[in-house]
């Protein structure tokens, strides 16, 4: 079965990312698989949209998916930060972000992203970056290790989990994605281990950011999207958990401050109860917009 990352919070984000009458242009900075590029390009004609993605594998399952709309659809391989900021200014109608990973990566990728598959520890979306996921485990020093491990899974116990991956390194690096994720699983109190998400959940999301540069990049990207977006023009943000989300919301109230946006939803938008229940995972996504003045 082929799991498609669903478009989350579609009918909101069409809603919200107003596009205007005419020849316009939209940056979707994380076009996954392509779902809210193609709505986008279905509900707007004259819409032209150019899809960023530094992951070579989705990119060209969205380029197949779009195909049909032509040369509406602009790919582009690329880090959104690192685009942004050598994009036009005032150039783009609206700029859409769905950050993190799409259900490709941990149902397809095999590059260690699910703890389930046994896959090799690898993690990276730009295949040819410097840092992969085995390189954090077995390389970094054990406080390093449990820093990341709180600072981006925000584990309580990454002590501990940074100490029984210290010790099992010694033996026998890690190579496979399931290793890990049985020792994490061994080095936590039983409780934990029966909770409602997998032990491992919290470190393997830690080391995804750590690799990818995850958080690093979204402060940058946002100032270059204000900066790449007409006047009037509108910049919506998906997030899936509270790290991101901080980063987001207090960037955009800076920047209302010093008068650059209009916040446009003054509290999230979170998914409604429909589309929980049809696609529990998007029950953590939050949306925040705003509009260049
Ligand atoms: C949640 S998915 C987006 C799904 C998409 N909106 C859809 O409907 O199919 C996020 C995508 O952004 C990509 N990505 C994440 N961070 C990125 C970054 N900093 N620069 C470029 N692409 C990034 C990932 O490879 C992934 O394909």
């Amino acid at each position: 079965m082929e799991i498609r990352h669903y478009p989350v919070m579609h009918k909101e984000v069409l809603e919200y990312l107003l596009i205007p009458p005419g020849k316009s242009c939209m940056i979707d900075c994380t076009t996954g698989e392509g779902g809210h590029t193609s709505l986008f390009l279905s509900n707007y004609p004259d819409l032209e949209v150019i899809g960023l993605d530094r992951d070579r594998d989705i990119q060209a399952k969205a380029i197949e998916r779009l195909a049909p709309f032509g040369s509406r659809f602009h790919p582009v391989l690329s880090w959104f930060d690192d685009y942004l900021a050598q994009a036009d200014a005032d150039s783009a109608d609206a700029v859409l972000f769905d950050l993190g990973i799409s259900m490709f990566h941990y149902a397809e990728s095999g590059r260690g992203f699910s703890f389930r598959n046994g896959e090799r520890l690898d993690m990276r979306l730009d295949a040819d970056g410097a840092l992969s996921a085995a390189d954090v485990v077995n390389g970094y020093g054990e406080e390093a290790l449990a820093d990341v491990i709180y600072r981006y899974g925000e584990e309580r116990y990454s002590r501990r989990i940074a100490r029984a991956i210290a010790e099992r390194r010694r033996e026998k690096p890690f190579e496979l994605s399931s290793d890990l994720a049985e020792v994490i699983a061994s080095a936590v109190p039983g409780q934990y281990r029966h909770g409602r998400i997998h032990p491992a959940t919290r470190t393997f999301q830690a080391l995804r950011i750590e690799v990818n540069g995850e958080l690093d990049r979204i402060k940058p990207a946002l100032r270059e999207a204000e900066r790449v977006a007409r006047k009037g023009g509108r910049i919506a943000v998906i997030t899936f958990h509270s790290l991101e989300d901080r980063i987001v919301k207090w960037f955009f109230k800076d920047e209302e401050k010093e008068g650059r946006v209009r916040i446009l939803t003054k509290k999230p938008i979170v998914p409604s109860d429909e589309e929980i229940a049809e696609n529990a995972p998007s029950r953590s996504a939050k949306l925040r917009v705003v509009e260049k003045v």
